[in-house]
Formats: structure tokens, sequence, C-alpha cells
């Protein structure tokens, strides 16, 4: 299964990241979204990063226009018609993402494999809304992209040996570790790491310690290379609540119960980094 052509849906922080770290591997790109202007600052932030890259001197300029060249923009989901791969990077809801994967089922060559980066949601119900089940997976990067080295893999129910096989070599191609997990809700990242940054999330509304001091204890005591509130800040506040609630649903146990607060930030509008505010301030 030869892939060369790439559709990443979704030019926001995650596909973007996805879309350049593609290019980057030597991939032609489709960059899509529903509007031209996101999909512009999508290649704005990657342009961005590649200039950084030439700075320290890890590409040479000739390099970044050689990946720039690689991308094409698309504001229309049928440009899937030119794509080995569609990855797609949407908001993380499950009817939009069912309805976005119907759509591409349409216009995606009948060998191609469609992808989902989702961070929870189930890829058995996802690929049910397609024709071909089997060629459907999850492939769920970690956020900056660019950095992060995990990829987790993930198997619907009907998804092929073959289909596996390709984007687990794909993964590699783009220099990431791909690691194999089951289809549960939150896989195994998003189950170990969003309970803990609730109960931080808790620690703060019980007032056990305020949140500059939650943060220090875990980068200070744990060695992570942020506190919890400041990874949920960078995260997004809304993903952090759909992802307890998925999980919340998923097992009906009360362990996963969102913390109240959480869910106050979220209708404040709070959203973390990318609205200016969420625990902390962003100027
Ligand atoms: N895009 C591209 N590159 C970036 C970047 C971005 N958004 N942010 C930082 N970098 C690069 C920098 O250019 C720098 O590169 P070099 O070392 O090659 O020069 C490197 O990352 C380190 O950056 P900084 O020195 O500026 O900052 P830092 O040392 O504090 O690292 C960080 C920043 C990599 C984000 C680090 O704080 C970190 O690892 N944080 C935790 C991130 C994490 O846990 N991610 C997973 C989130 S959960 C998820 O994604 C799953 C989900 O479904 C929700």
């Amino acid at each position: 299964m030869q892939i060369e052509k790439v559709m990443v849906v979704g030019a926001g922080q995650m596909g973007a990241g996805i879309a350049q770290v593609c290019a980057q591997a030597g991939y032609q790109v489709y960059l899509n979204d529903m509007k031209e202007d996101i999909v512009e600052k999508g290649l704005g932030v990657i342009a961005k990063n590649l200039e950084r890259q030439v700075q320290k001197e890890r590409i040479s300029s000739d390099e970044k226009e050689r990946i720039l060249a690689r991308f094409i923009k698309s504001i229309d989901l049928k440009d899937a018609k030119n794509a080995d791969i569609v990855i797609e990077a949407a908001v993380e809801n499950l009817k939009i993402k069912m309805q976005i994967f119907e759509e591409l089922d349409q216009y995606a060559p009948a060998h191609a494999i469609l992808a989902t980066n989702t961070s929870s949601l189930p890829i058995t119900e996802i690929a049910a809304a397609t024709k071909r089940p089997e060629k459907v997976i999850g492939m769920h990067f970690m956020n900056p992209v660019p950095v992060m080295k995990l990829v987790e893999i993930i198997r619907g129910l009907a998804t092929e040996g073959e289909v596996y096989e390709a984007v687990e070599a794909m993964t590699e191609s783009l220099k990431k570790v791909p690691v194999e997990v089951n289809d549960f809700p939150g896989f195994v990242s998003n189950r170990v790491l969003m309970p803990m940054i609730n109960e931080a999330v808790y620690t703060l509304y019980e007032g056990v310690a305020t949140k500059e001091a939650i943060d220090e204890v875990m980068k200070l005591g744990m060695n992570h290379p942020m506190g919890p509130l400041t990874l949920a800040d960078f995260i997004g506040l809304d993903t952090c609540l759909y992802i307890m609630e998925t999980l919340h649903e998923g097992f009906g146990d009360d362990k996963y119960r969102p913390c109240p607060l959480l869910r106050k930030y979220v209708k404040a509008g709070w959203l973390g980094k990318k609205s200016g505010r969420g625990f902390y301030v962003y100027p």
C-alpha cells in the first residue's frame, strides 16, 4: 500500500502540526478546512515553525521552500479524490466526525485509508459511518505535533492488517513512534492523563492549594515538563471537558466525573491559551 499523497482535514493546532510533519517527511499534503482563512492561518503557523528551524540551522532556506511547495490548499472535501490517506483532525465531536467520514468515503479513492486523530472517540463507531470500515483507523498525535514522538494507533473492529501496517510504516516515516492500543474510550493516553488533570482541577476547586502550587508540585515533584493546569490550558479546557465526558459516559464510572470548576470555566468561555484565559491569563 503506497502512500504518497496525504489530505489533512482541519487546519487548527493539531491539523497544522500533522500537515507540517507530513510535508517535512516528503509527502504532498492537501491542507483542508472549511474556510480559506483558516487554511491560511494554519499554513502561517507552519511557515513560522519552519523559519525557526532555518534560524536554528536545522534546515536550509531552500529546504523550507521545498517543504512549503508540497502543500495544496483545500476548502472542499472532494479533494479527497487525490489522497492515498486522509487524516482527519477536525473538532472533537462524534457527530461532526461521522458526517466528515461519510463524505470522505464518497470522494476518496477505493484504496484510500481514512484515519482520525480523535483523542478519545470510538474508531469503530466513526468507521461505521463509511462503507469501508476496513480502511478506517485511529492515528492519535500529541500536541505539539512537531515535538512529541508518540502516535497512538487504534484499530477499529474491522480495520485490515494491511491498513495497520501501512499506517505504522507511515508513522515511522514521520520520525514518530507508533504504539498500538485498543479501541476503548480515551485509549491509553487520555485515560491516564485526563483523570490526572481533572484531579488537579479538583484540588484547586477544593482549595487544597493555589494553581501555581499545584503546577509546581507536579513539575518539580514528578518531573513533568508542564504542571497539569498549565497543560490543561495548553490542550484547551473544552477539549479536556469533552474527553472527561467521553470517559464518564463510556465507562459509566463516577471516577471520571468532570470537576464542576472545569465545567464552569468552559461555560465562561475560559478555554485556556487559545481564548486568552483559562486557569492562567495569556496576554
Ligand atoms: N510547535 C512546534 N515546536 C514547538 C512548539 C510548537 N507549538 N512548542 C515548542 N516547540 C519546540 C521549540 O521550538 C523547542 O525546539 P528545540 O528544542 O528543537 O529548539 C522545543 O519544542 C522546546 O520548546 P521550549 O524550549 O520553547 O519550551 P519547553 O522546553 O518548555 O517545551 C513543550 C515546550 C515541548 C510544549 C513542553 O513543555 C512539553 O513537553 N509539555 C508537555 C506537552 C504534552 O504533555 N503534550 C501532550 C498533551 S496531551 C495530547 O496532546 C493528547 C490529547 O489528545 C489531548
